[in-house]
């Protein structure tokens, strides 16, 4: 797979990603598309003393999870040798909250020498799939050209190095939600005991594949979960018989892939 997107640019950009369920590896494809000279690289397995980093423009493209920055984007921060780049800007996707995460980020990022120039949320149907399903098909197709829109728009701003504060959600909710952040983060790793598997399940090992984290394993033909989980839900969303399920409630729910983004592109 071609990860390059050539153009006029003359500026080299390196967007970063990190994603369930390909939302975020669109909407970095689409940015690097209209950018042109852009890289677009995973941010799971990535690694700095492999890939000398010589891009003077660097995005972070992640999802929300639980009104904060995932832990992974948290870790994948200690080692992007990044303080020589011009130009630092994050895309913060999500199924319509994003609160504080891009508040949160710019402060990480100050507290390791990083400059964060610009910060976007962009709404996409959710994953979140203890919470129910993407909605309706219309919906999501209203999402999809709504952040099309924006993706244009945030090019442009990119383009001229547009130098912003970050976007954020209303103030009740980066009050009320960061402290549900700050509770739940530490517990994140064992949330994984809520997996389950009902008798669809072929032992395919694809939810193991997937792991970003290495989280699943097979032990005498039985799915484990290790109890570090990033509570990506890749596992469960692209499970070719739907056979992995989370409490109680998801066997009712239908689940969701980004329509543009193949099983392929996820797989690492
Ligand atoms: C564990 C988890 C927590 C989430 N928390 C939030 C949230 O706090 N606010 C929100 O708007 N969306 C939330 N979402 C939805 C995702 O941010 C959204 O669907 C995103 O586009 C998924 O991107 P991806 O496909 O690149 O993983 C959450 C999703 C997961 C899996």
């Amino acid at each position: 797979m071609n990860n390059n997107y050539s153009g006029n640019q003359t500026t080299k950009t390196t967007i970063f990603y990190y994603t369930g369920t390909g939302n975020s590896l669109w909407i970095a494809r689409a940015l690097a598309r209209e950018l042109g000279n852009t890289e677009v690289v995973s941010m799971v397995g990535w690694d700095n003393k492999q890939h000398i980093l010589e891009s003077r423009k660097i995005g972070l493209v992640f999802p929300v999870h639980i009104w904060g920055v995932p832990r992974r984007v948290l870790e994948f921060l200690g080692q992007l040798p990044a303080k020589d780049a011009e130009y630092i800007f994050a895309v913060a996707n999500n199924g319509g909250q994003v609160s504080n995460t891009l508040v949160q980020l710019d402060k990480i990022m100050q507290s390791k020498g990083l400059f964060l120039s610009s910060g976007w949320s962009v709404v996409l149907p959710s994953n979140y799939i203890p919470w129910g399903g993407p909605g309706p098909l219309e919906k999501q197709n209203e999402l999809f050209a709504a952040a099309r829109t924006k993706i244009s728009k945030i090019v442009q701003d990119i383009n001229r190095s547009v130098e912003m504060e970050v976007e954020k959600g209303p103030l009740w909710q980066r009050i009320v939600f960061t402290g549900l952040y700050k509770i739940s983060f530490p517990h994140i790793p064992e949330m994984d005991r809520k997996f389950w598997v009902d008798k669809r399940c072929n032992k395919c090992g694809l939810c193991i594949q997937l792991c970003p984290s290495k989280n699943i394993t097979m032990d005498d033909g039985k799915l484990t979960w290790q109890n570090h989980c990033e509570q990506c839900l890749a596992c469960i969303q692209w499970c070719p018989q739907e056979a992995l399920q989370y409490g109680k409630k998801t066997p009712a729910y239908s689940r969701y892939q980004h329509p543009e983004i193949k099983l392929k592109d996820i797989l690492r």
